[in-house]
């Protein structure tokens, strides 16, 4: 660990690394614009997404939606701490791709269920901005609301 990295540092490097792994396999013939989402858990397990679209466009999942969904299927109730989103390196104006709406809500449940504020690691050409779900969802309706 040299040059100043923090463990947090190296933790986040290596979701990046698993996200833009991801987004190789993305299915999008039709936006040609691959996504990879990586999702860390408290206990260090990473579940990837990708997105993955339809030839009825609207019926596309994004990448952190498909992971999420993995999560859940594979009996996660919680523990999400950091969530890495990827894009491609050759569109727009690379700027970090921050969760489209939808994925932040769905991003909400798995958080809420486990009461944690996960870290989102949005990926750009030159940055990482780093926010909490907290601040892209604010006052987010969840499980909690239903208990
Ligand atoms: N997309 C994602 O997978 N995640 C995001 O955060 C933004 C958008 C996908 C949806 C669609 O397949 C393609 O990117 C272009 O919008």
């Amino acid at each position: 660990m040299g040059g100043g990295e923090t463990m947090s540092d190296r933790m986040n490097e290596s979701l990046i690394a698993a996200a833009r792994d991801a987004a190789k396999t993305a299915y999008a013939p039709y936006s040609d614009y691959s996504v990879g989402a990586a999702l860390r858990f408290a206990d260090g397990a990473i579940v990837t997404g990708t997105n993955v679209e339809n030839a009825s466009y609207g019926l596309s999942l994004c990448a952190e939606t498909l992971a999420v969904a993995k999560a859940l299927a594979e009996g996660r109730r919680g523990g999400l701490e950091a969530v890495a989103v990827v894009g491609p390196a050759d569109k727009g104006d690379g700027a970090p791709i921050t969760p489209c709406g939808r994925c932040r809500q769905v991003l909400n449940e798995i958080a809420q269920l486990g009461a944690t504020d996960p870290a989102i690691l949005c990926v750009g050409a030159h940055e990482v901005l780093e926010l909490r779900l907290s601040a892209l969802l604010p006052h987010g309706f969840g499980p909690a609301h239903l208990d």
